[in-house]
């Protein structure tokens, strides 16, 4: 992105635990670091020694930036804000996570029948704090109803109103796609100057514009779009200018190249994790270079911040080596499988490697890019070669989404599945199959009551709901006396 196009992009925070913030500064310190000596004590910003702060909500690389917290106590979610705002622009309340462990806890989107608790959650902070709070809904059943519970979030004091176009039923396999009618019905009817944010069906670029479009939202949230596709937010170059790190295939679609994407994610680590220069890379392969360029490792012989000197697989073998905890080392593998997906699916080998890679091993990482490198060389050589071979590919879920339609399944994946596919080698977002999909798949099982109801076209019940057929539970993981939160599931839409 531009310097002046990025100015348009704001981040959340993860959904933190507004008690488990408060009462245990472990959990605070692992999970919000905007010092290095820690949140023990509130720190405002204008007093934090230069050389004490850190990356979350540093002004120069991490604002604009908003801390999202869930909670069911106006008490506890002051005091969790107030350690926080110095060190972001708002502070946001999760409405919206629909996991089982939000029913437990109730909290997330098992307070949108509690109307009165809401208020007050809110308008505590919006009373109290000096940032503003926001907060992030779902829709209800009906867009009557997910207006009058708008106007109760905006009438306690939100600034601004995220609305994920799903129903609280809409998780795991069930997801479906998001109304983004509902959106539009609010913008029509909450005063002019409401702030709303749409989030849901955000896989590529080209929904940005779309979803604004048509739900006239003040902007768009992407969540696993982002992930799957870390480049969403960037304009695509003009055709002719693609450089390195942009393709783009005879037929005009294109993408940014994961190989490239994964050495800027390695860069920053570098420069703001670990805090040395990242390693002098050679200019990354196109198929016009002579073929003595083509890339082999990235970063010999870098050292493992984590703990050093030690190869990775001795250190595999000593069970007593110290885990890895930074927070920016331990999301790299899940951000990576993400981005990767495509690729990995098809270089096995490459998955594996992944898969192997601890928190923290940087030269295993750096071992992985350079497997990513080598075989996008190839890939791209390969289209070269043949592209015909990639579009034919294409060319059977094309038929696949046309039979679809016939059937009259207007409500298939495939078509989205069909506009979104690239080379492997490409950043694209993975579709998930809609429920009824998922059920013809057999990856999803229903009861006797909900598979009447979906075939009825009504929204099923999450009451047997269960992730890879565990039910899901509260659980506070005290791995290395680190307390957590339970995270977000993969595969399961948290807000
Ligand atoms: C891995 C993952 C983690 C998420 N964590 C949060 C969260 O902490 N807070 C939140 O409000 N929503 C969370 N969500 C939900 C997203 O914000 C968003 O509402 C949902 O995924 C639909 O938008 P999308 O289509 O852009 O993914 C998460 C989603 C995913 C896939």
């Amino acid at each position: 992105m531009t310097p002046e196009s990025s100015k348009d992009l704001l981040a959340y925070t993860p959904m933190l635990h507004a008690r488990m913030f408060t009462e245990t500064a472990t959990f605070r310190n692992h999970h919000f670091q905007p010092t290095r000596s820690g949140l023990s004590s509130m720190p405002v910003l204008d007093q934090i020694e230069p050389t004490d702060r850190y990356l979350d909500g540093n002004p120069s690389v991490d604002r604009p930036l908003f801390v999202q917290f869930c909670t069911n106590s106006p008490e506890e979610y002051l005091q969790a804000a107030e350690y926080v705002q110095s060190s972001c622009d708002a502070v946001d309340l999760n409405l919206g996570c629909p996991q089982g462990i939000a029913r437990k806890g109730q909290y997330g989107a098992f307070l949108q029948e509690d109307w009165d608790l809401v208020y007050r959650l809110i308008n505590k902070l919006h009373q109290k704090l000096d940032v503003p709070v926001t907060a992030k809904i779902r829709i209800l059943e009906t867009k009557e109803k997910t207006l009058d519970y708008a106007k109760v979030v905006l009438s306690a004091g939100a600034s601004i109103i995220t609305v994920h176009g799903r129903r609280r039923e809409q998780k795991g396999h069930n997801t479906g796609l998001a109304d983004w009618s509902v959106l539009r019905h609010l913008r029509d009817h909450l005063p002019a100057e409401t702030v709303i944010f749409a989030n849901g069906n955000i896989l590529r670029h080209e929904d940005i514009g779309r979803c604004l479009e048509e739900t006239g939202a003040d902007g768009v949230m992407s969540a696993e779009g982002n992930l799957y596709d870390p480049t969403i937010f960037a304009k695509p170059p003009a055709v002719g200018q693609e450089g390195r790190e942009y393709w783009r295939g005879r037929d005009g679609k294109g993408g940014y190249r994961m190989d490239a994407v994964f050495r800027r994610y390695m860069d920053i680590l570098y420069q703001h994790v670990l805090e040395t220069p990242p390693p002098e890379r050679k200019p990354l392969f196109l198929p016009s270079d002579p073929t003595d360029s083509i890339v082999e490792s990235g970063a010999e012989g870098r050292k493992d911040p984590c703990d050093g000197e030690r190869p990775s697989k001795q250190r595999k073998r000593d069970k007593n080596a110290k885990r890895c905890t930074s927070p920016n080392l331990v999301a790299m593998q899940p951000h990576l499988f993400h981005l990767l997906r495509s690729l990995v699916s098809r270089h096995t080998d490459i998955r594996d490697a992944l898969a192997r890679c601890r928190a923290g091993d940087i030269t295993a990482f750096e071992n992985v890019l350079s497997m990513v490198e080598r075989v996008t060389n190839d890939g791209l050589m390969d289209y070269d070669f043949d592209p015909a071979k990639y579009e034919e590919a294409y060319e059977t879920n094309s038929q696949k989404a046309e039979k679809s339609e016939e059937e009259g399944k207007d409500e298939s994946s495939l078509a989205m599945v069909k506009a979104c596919q690239r080379p492997w080698w490409v950043c694209q977002p993975y579709v998930r199959p809609l429920p009824k999909e998922a059920l013809e798949k057999g990856s999803m099982t229903l009861s006797k009551k909900n598979m009447k109801k979906l075939e009825e076209n009504e929204t099923i019940d999450d009451e047997s709901h269960q992730l890879n057929g565990e039910p899901l539970r509260e659980r506070i993981d005290r791995a290395d006396g680190v307390p957590k939160a339970e995270m977000p599931k993969e595969s399961m839409v948290c807000g």
